[in-house]
């Protein structure tokens, strides 16, 4: 028998437990009825664990999920009883940063035309995969406070960009494009406003085109996207973009999928070619969470939307090597949207564990 994957598996916060509550049943089935090689670890961290005993993300957990784990699962952090949200930066910045996890890959797909907001558009319109930088950014947390509290008072965050997390990061989505027959590639920036940052994000990325000459690569700023992803959202195919425009465009994109419960994300460490220091043997541990967070509000009323950590789990099993089940999932996932099996943000009247219910049936008459 194939040498089992470890999957870690953290529910986190607020919705995060009820919606992976049912991913795990998915990965139970897949590991139960369909014979799977996967061998779960559930994760007791999150904020009831850090207001217990302060623990945020140990250090034994960060050496076996480095050392051992194939995956890891994550449902949202995030709680109003930590404000300063420590423990969430610790695990969620501790995985992306700690693994290198350097490429948050996001699919803005409508799985049906009824999902879509917009007058006149549809499913077809929206289906674009966004690659978002992961590791720099504002996102390092270098920068600090001066003189705070006082009217004088001075707040920095500083926006680091290298040339080896630009060019990795654009070179991954080139990869992607070619790899799935896509035809465009956009970069969005504000090198207009941000003339050092950004103007190294054009340049590389001009320069990493010239690699993929049957690509389209286009340039367009950030503010201007948000624009047409409304207007026409059919222009986008792959759009490459830095660490906090990837988080805010891959909301407005989640409003075209039919909102947060819709949206999944896999954080990995593509191989890119002539990528600066890829000496890593074999897969790299990656991370696999729905884009939504913690919905507070929702938490523990069996309302919260699990289609997008369903189609997560797609993404993960993908990545392990078996692509052919995240089609099958998001096949599933698309029929529960038609059929209304679903919760009311997406027009059904089901619970969180109901249309978990009802994907599992569907899933145990797959195979
Ligand atoms: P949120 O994603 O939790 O919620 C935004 C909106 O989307 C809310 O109206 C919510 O009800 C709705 N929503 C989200 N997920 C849904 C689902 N599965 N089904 C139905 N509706 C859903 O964003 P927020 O309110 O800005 O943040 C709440 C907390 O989560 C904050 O602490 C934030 O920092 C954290 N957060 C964590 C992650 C993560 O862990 N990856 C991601 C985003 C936000
Ligand atoms: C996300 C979230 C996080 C981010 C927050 C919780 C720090 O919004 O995963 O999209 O900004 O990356
Ligand atoms: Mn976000």
């Amino acid at each position: 028998m194939a040498p089992s994957k470890l999957i870690a598996v953290l529910p986190g916060d607020g919705i995060g437990p009820e919606v992976i509550a049912q991913a795990t049943r998915v990965l139970e089935l897949y590991r139960d009825r369909r014979g799977l090689p996967l061998d779960l670890w559930p994760l007791d961290l999150g904020a009831d664990r850090y207001l217990r005993d302060g623990t945020t993300y140990p250090e034994a957990v960060r050496a076996r999920v480095a050392g051992e784990a194939s995956a890891v699962l994550l449902g949202a952090l995030g709680d109003p009883r930590v404000p300063g949200l420590e423990h969430a930066r610790d695990i969620l910045f501790g995985m992306r940063f700690g693994l290198d996890l350097y490429a948050n890959v996001r699919p803005v797909r409508a799985l049906s035309d009824r999902l879509v907001p917009l007058r006149d558009r549809g499913a077809r319109d929206v289906d674009m995969v966004v690659f978002r930088e992961n590791t720099e950014g504002i996102y390092v947390g270098m920068g600090g406070q001066f003189k705070r509290g006082t009217r004088d008072e001075v707040a920095i965050n500083e926006d680091v960009n290298t040339r080896k997390g630009v060019e990795r990061l654009v070179r991954a989505g080139f990869e992607y494009a070619r790899a799935h027959g896509k035809k465009r590639v956009h970069m969005a920036d504000k090198s207009n406003a941000m003339r050092h940052a950004h103007e190294l994000w054009y340049r590389v990325f001009f320069e990493v085109a010239k690699e993929y000459p049957g690509i389209d690569a286009r340039h367009v700023y950030v503010d201007a996207m948000c624009l047409f992803m409304i207007q026409d959202p059919s222009q986008f195919e792959v759009v490459v973009t830095c660490n906090l425009f990837g988080d805010i465009v891959t909301d407005l994109g989640a409003a075209l999928q039919g909102g947060l419960g819709m949206a999944a994300s896999a954080n990995v460490h593509p191989a890119v070619p002539r990528c600066c220091d890829e000496r890593h043997e074999g897969p790299r541990v990656a991370m696999f969470e729905p884009v939504h967070g913690s919905a507070p509000p929702l938490a523990g009323k069996d309302v919260a939307n699990p289609l997008a950590s369903f189609l997560t789990v797609g993404m993960l099993l993908s990545h392990l090597g078996w692509p052919e089940e995240e089609r099958r999932l998001e096949g599933i996932v698309a029929r529960a949207i038609a059929e209304k099996k679903c919760t009311r943000d997406v027009g059904g009247e089901l619970g969180t564990r109901a249309v978990g219910d009802w994907v599992l049936g569907e899933l145990a008459h797959a195979f």
